[in-house]
């Protein structure tokens, strides 16, 4: 397992996603146009953010079992889920945290232009612990990583899985999108499953 730590706790594993599991293709024949839109305008880096990019949140026990392509989508949340917990388990050796809850996997797609302005992903109205985010390509220009308060700037390649802390201090931002879609899954996760809805996405 290659890994390159970028800053405290910041932690990129490399190749994760590999081009060969063909994500992006089968997620967008998949997902169809069942897209939607995720844009806010909030600028509030404490109790909100601004972004514009498309959704699609699900987890294997959120999709109507015979609702359109649900097999299908079910069987990558499968093959996604068991990488991610792979390399979080690696995490927990390195860092004093243990995961227990796992948030709905949201599959995110960035157009020309779209972001996501500095947040927080542990916030007053969802507590998180340990933040993922998969690179699910990187041919496209901008929309790099950036760490407000440690000035980390980082540029995602292809099959990266970044795994960093969810608190205040991380506030981060996704920059625009110059040229091209980004595709990327993002899984927020907590210590326990105590004060999370079992059934906020079903
Ligand atoms: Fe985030």
């Amino acid at each position: 397992m290659i890994k390159n730590v970028i800053g405290p706790g910041i932690v990129i594993y490399k190749n994760i996603f590999p081009e060969s599991m063909n994500l992006v293709k089968r997620y967008e024949e998949n997902i169809g146009d069942s897209w939607y839109d995720a844009a806010t305008n909030d600028s509030d880096l404490y109790h909100g953010s601004s972004r514009f990019c498309k959704n699609f949140l699900y987890s294997d026990t959120s999709l109507e079992k015979n609702s359109k392509n649900s097999k299908q989508l079910i069987e990558l949340y499968n093959e996604v889920m068991i990488k991610i917990k792979e390399c979080l388990l690696d995490y927990e050796k390195d860092y004093p945290v243990k995961v227990k809850y796992f948030e709905a996997l949201n599959v995110v797609k960035y157009s020309v232009n779209d972001f996501f302005n500095y947040h927080t992903d542990d916030g007053p109205d969802v507590r998180y612990t340990v933040s993922c985010v998969a690179y699910l390509n990187d041919d496209y220009d901008g929309g790099n990583l950036h760490f407000k308060f440690f000035d980390i700037n980082y540029k995602p390649e292809i099959g990266d899985l970044a795994i960093f802390p969810s608190a205040y201090s991380y506030a981060h931002a996704a920059y625009p999108i110059i040229n091209g879609t980004k595709y990327i899954f993002a899984l927020m996760t907590d210590r326990t499953a105590k004060g999370h809805r079992s059934d906020q996405y079903k």
